[in-house]
């Protein structure tokens, strides 16, 4: 038997045995962490040895992890039923999801809620409305985007070949560079504006036929790269100019991630459709796709699932986002991430593999690279790091090439900063010496 790091504990080494029997290899697993139990911050293995967490589920328990008020929201729905058959009956818990969602919008055309079950199906959704609406056949996405696995969705990822390797034929996407300023070896304005010229032209060659356009405010699985303001700025002024509908993907960047409810409003633009998942519903599945009424003029029948709208995956989504709100979720995140990129640059001045720090709030990349001069993209460093600093008692995750993801729930606070990093470095150290 193959392990990815370290050789686990008994228990541990017993599910992963019986996981490689029936579950689908298809997944990406860093390392063998057997999940047992989950507090606040805190994860715990099957053996018993406790971690602090960096990943939150994949950026899903922006709330922490086993919130109470997830337990209570669930326990008080199952006395009334956890499923109704939203798409052909009425209900009013996801009513009452989706008009508290909408006043978390940055403006207030975003008003109107199609429900689902995941990030892909939001996007899935967006998609959809965005042909159906105007008509048109071609959509805009960028290189190195994720924006989901499903047929649509993936028709419009292009991060790493492995997720479209053979999935083809694909649906009319064109993609175009997102300003990854590091790894172009540009200026940040130089290649915003390099980006916004070659999105203008095909824009201007799709003119007729161009639905909309799908952006990450920050990209996600492709790095954590972080776009300059004048970039995301310049895209919602051709997309005004040319009359193509603005689709932000919110899944991982929004609720708070980035200070602000949606990532995109860090960079002062309002779009048009927001897609919305992980952390909404505080762990339960739940996906969101938002825009104006006047947008969603599509009949019925037209879109529509089985389990959208579940019972109580509106019920926790309620107290989520109340949670986040009024704990003031998004301050945290500020506070305790502008904490964590000082450090952070401090050690990157002591490494030459630390190419790059970069972030906003709690959505933090670190860029692993051969040294500091050339570049390179370094996955064999990244994955030796990851390695151990779980051996260590740190959950960290890949994105990218070869970036360190960190995106801890938003409740951490300083001391679980300082003590992660603190493990992060010692990692790093140990994977030099290795190496
Ligand atoms: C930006 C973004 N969009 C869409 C998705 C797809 O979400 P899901 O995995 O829930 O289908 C993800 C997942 O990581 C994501 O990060």
């Amino acid at each position: 038997m193959k392990f990815i790091c370290r050789k686990p504990g008994e228990k541990s080494i017993e599910i992963i045995k019986r996981d490689q029997k029936v579950i689908s290899q298809s997944l990406t697993r860093e390392y063998s962490f057997v999940f047992k139990m989950a507090k606040g911050c805190h994860v715990w293995d099957v053996d018993n040895r406790k971690y602090l967490d960096f990943g939150a589920g994949v950026a899903v328990v922006n709330i922490g992890h086993n919130n109470p008020v997830i337990k209570k929201a669930m326990l008080k729905q199952i006395k009334y039923g956890v499923h109704c058959g939203f798409s052909d009956f009425y209900a009013e818990v996801p009513v009452r999801f989706s008009e508290y969602l909408v006043s978390f919008m940055p403006n207030k055309e975003l008003n109107n809620v199609f429900l689902s079950n995941s990030g892909t199906e939001a996007i899935e959704a967006g998609l959809k409305l965005a042909k159906w609406h105007t008509s048109k056949k071609y959509v805009i996405a960028f290189e190195n985007s994720f924006h989901g696995r499903t047929m649509g969705s993936l028709s419009l990822t292009k991060s790493k070949p492995v997720q479209r390797e053979r999935f083809g034929p694909f649906l009319p996407v064109r993609h175009v560079p997102y300003p990854y300023y590091y790894r172009m070896k540009m200026d940040k304005e130089e290649c915003s504006n390099y980006c916004l010229d070659e999105l203008e032209k095909e824009i201007k060659k799709l003119k007729d036929d161009l639905a909309g356009l799908f952006i990450e405010p920050i990209q996600g699985e492709g790095g954590y790269v972080v776009p300059p303001k004048s970039f995301v700025k310049g895209v919602r002024k051709l997309c005004n100019e040319h009359n193509v509908l603005l689709c932000d993907d919110e899944v991982q960047a929004g609720c708070y991630r980035t200070g602000k409810f949606l990532g995109i409003e860090n960079f002062d633009v309002k779009p048009d459709v927001v897609c919305l998942s992980k952390s909404i519903g505080g762990g339960i599945p739940i996906g969101v796709t938002i825009a104006n009424k006047s947008l969603m003029d599509w009949p019925a029948g037209s879109h529509a699932n089985t389990m959208g709208g579940n019972l109580l995956a509106c019920a926790t989504g309620i107290e989520s986002l109340r949670y986040m709100k009024e704990k003031r979720l998004g301050e945290n995140a500020i506070r305790v991430g502008k904490h964590m990129l000082k450090r952070l640059n401090e050690i990157k001045d002591k490494f030459e593999i630390i190419g790059d720090v970069r972030g906003i709030g709690l959505m933090i990349g670190i860029e692993i690279v051969k040294d500091k001069k050339n570049r390179l993209a370094n996955a064999e460093d990244r994955s030796k790091i990851l390695c151990n600093a779980s051996e260590k008692g740190l959950i960290l995750l890949p994105a990218g090439k070869s970036v360190i993801r960190i995106c801890p729930p938003l409740t951490l606070n300083k001391g679980q900063a300082d003590l992660g990093i603190d493990i992060l470095e010692d990692a790093i150290k140990d994977a030099k010496e290795v190496a």
